[in-house]
């Protein structure tokens, strides 16, 4: 199996001396092509700060992160940009969709700056919208659809052109259960039959369930790791729950 992302021995800290914040304290882990990973972890544990370190939006104090065996930790300016653009998706949780374009024109935008041929865009676009159901959104603008059609149309547009790594920052956390229930499927969906290869952060057990594995962080450590193996989605969550409650995590936040 080729490994996508290789974080190694990663650390990052915030301050300065006398107030010195060790966000990150060494760690390392490795993504497989087709994997999909739950990063879990009481609040303050460093969660978003590993997320934003691997997508190149903060810059690790020590150590390195390979994605596709290229070290992202050494690129700058021009290479950092375009590297980003053209190998990573984003699913953020409040969407950011442009209001002024359409559903088709947002997912499009990726590949429109790519400078992609129009039939090859139109072919892709209408690829991706057809797994995740909402071909009859394309014509629409963000004020007309609902959130759970505005999360999956955010979702298309993160892998309309192919990422290698596709990276959720809570993409449930704006949305009710029945559209948190769509959008997973939809994520896991594009895990299983288009083999994208993923990493999701939550709070949320229930979400956390739909991934294969999941890296538990505390304090900026690696405190656990669960494989969901040949476990129903029910067992896994379960598991997860026994986890989180074993780290001291907020209970209510499980729910
Ligand atoms: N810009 C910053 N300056 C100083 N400290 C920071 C900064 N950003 C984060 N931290 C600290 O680093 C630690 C990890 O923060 P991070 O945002 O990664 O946590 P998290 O796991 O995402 O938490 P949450 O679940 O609440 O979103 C926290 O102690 C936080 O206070
Ligand atoms: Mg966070």
């Amino acid at each position: 199996m080729k490994k996508v992302l290789d974080v190694q021995n990663i650390e990052k800290f915030y301050g300065t001396n006398d107030s010195l914040t060790k966000a990150l304290n060494k760690i390392s882990f490795s993504v497989e092509e087709g994997e999909f990973i739950g990063i879990m972890g009481p609040s303050g544990s460093g969660k978003t700060t590993l997320l934003n370190c691997v997508s190149t939006i903060d810059r690790v104090t020590s150590g390195h992160i390979y994605i596709g065996g290229k070290d992202i930790t050494t690129l700058k300016g021009k290479d950092l940009s375009k590297f980003r653009r053209d190998e990573l998706g984003f699913i953020f949780q409040d969407f950011n969709l442009l209001d002024t374009l359409t559903a088709y024109e947002n997912i499009a935008l990726a590949l429109t700056i790519q400078k992609q041929n129009p039939a090859i865009i139109e072919e892709r676009v209408l690829a991706v919208a057809e797994k995740l159901e909402i071909v009859d959104v394309l014509q629409k603008f963000p004020y007309q659809m609902s959130g759970g059609q505005k999360q999956r149309v955010a979702s298309a547009r993160a892998l309309v052109h192919d990422p290698s790594l596709i990276l959720a920052d809570e993409p449930t956390g704006a949305l009710d259960s029945k559209s948190s229930r769509m959008l997973l499927d939809s994520i896991e969906k594009l895990n299983q039959e288009l083999q994208a290869t993923i990493m999701m952060v939550t709070h949320d057990s229930f979400t956390a369930s739909y991934a294969k594995r999941i890296l538990f962080i505390k304090d900026g450590k690696i405190f656990n790791e669960l494989h969901r193996g040949n476990d129903t989605r029910k067992e896994f969550f379960n598991k997860i729950i026994e986890v989180v409650t074993l780290m001291g995590g907020d209970v209510s936040n499980v729910l």
